[in-house]
């Protein structure tokens, strides 16, 4: 069984990204402009923007945050969008999820620029996405083919199942995974929650990439020996034994799964530092205009 270190691989991605970014100013280029809107004080919100800022500036990027009261009307955010979209020294900029009950996500994803919408939400960079034509790919999905891929494990015509299809990861994986590209070029199933009988499905999986929110809920009687285990959970599990009175897990059982794998993340340090260096690839592709 082998890890697929997310946080070595990050590592590797950002200092490339840190390469990148020096060359640019050393010709007088335009450094990356990363900003991002946050509404309200949702505490596991506050750590992902905390984290984005901070390893922006960590690669030489530049990062502006935008903070709204939980009371925003929705007109001021779509008002906040438009002024980011006009504006040049905003390469890519994000909103950060979840928003209040009051605010319609679907009015926001749309109003923002599909040429700077580098989490990858608008219908036409998920358009794109499916078209196999250039598009920001949504983060997390994008660090899971990167992790693949660095890892060289082969992708074609094996059989991949996704559990969870939110638009966020499960419905984008889906789509980057049967695309004709590399890695790509599965046989894809989408499990979800009316699906029936989830383990006769998740048994046939070579690849096997978790995202339901459901933590450890993926057992080892539900994988097959050998196969390649994603698992893009992280959630807390109360735990007397730790000082911080928890742990984190992800969405699979990893004890006792991992001696099946051939490969699987680990939770913490698999998918989730690679999310945020994918978003930065994405803004420094968007400054180049690879996208679009
Ligand atoms: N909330 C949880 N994940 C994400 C993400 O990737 N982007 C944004 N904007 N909000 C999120």
């Amino acid at each position: 069984m082998i890890l697929l270190d997310g946080k070595k691989v990050s590592e590797q991605l950002l200092e490339e990204l840190k390469v990148e970014v020096e060359k640019l100013a050393s010709e007088g280029k335009k450094i990356p402009h990363l900003a991002v809107i946050l509404v309200g004080n949702n505490p596991a919100s506050e750590t992902y923007v905390a984290s984005k800022i901070k390893t922006c500036e960590r690669i030489g990027f530049k990062a502006t945050l935008i903070r709204l009261a939980d009371t925003v009307e929705e007109v001021n955010l779509l008002d906040k969008v438009q002024e980011l979209n006009e504006d040049p020294e905003i390469d890519g900029f994000i909103v950060q999820s979840p928003l209040p009950k009051h605010i319609s996500d679907d009015k926001v994803i749309n109003a923002i620029s599909p040429l700077k919408d580098v989490d990858g939400f608008h219908p036409e960079n998920l358009g794109r996405m499916a078209l196999n034509m250039p598009a920001f790919l949504p983060a997390t999905p994008y660090g899971v083919l990167t992790l693949l891929d660095r890892y060289n494990i082969s992708t074609a015509g094996k059989h991949c199942v996704v559990l969870g299809r939110s638009h966020i990861v499960g419905l984008p994986m889906s789509l980057l995974m049967v695309r004709n590209s590399k890695p790509g070029n599965c046989t894809v199933t989408i499990c979800h929650s009316k699906t029936v009988d989830v383990k006769s499905h998740t048994l046939q999986a070579d690849i096997l990439i978790v995202a339901t929110g459901q933590t450890e809920s993926v057992t080892a009687d539900m994988v097959k020996e050998g196969a390649v285990v994603v698992d893009v959970g992280i959630s807390r599990v109360a735990d007397a034994s730790k000082k911080s009175g928890f742990r984190l897990a992800g969405d699979v059982k990893f004890d006792e799964v991992a001696p099946k794998c051939s490969y699987i993340t680990p939770v913490p340090g698999g998918v989730g530092p690679m999310t945020i260096a994918s978003l930065l690839k994405n803004t420094l592709e968007g400054v180049k205009r690879k996208i679009h």
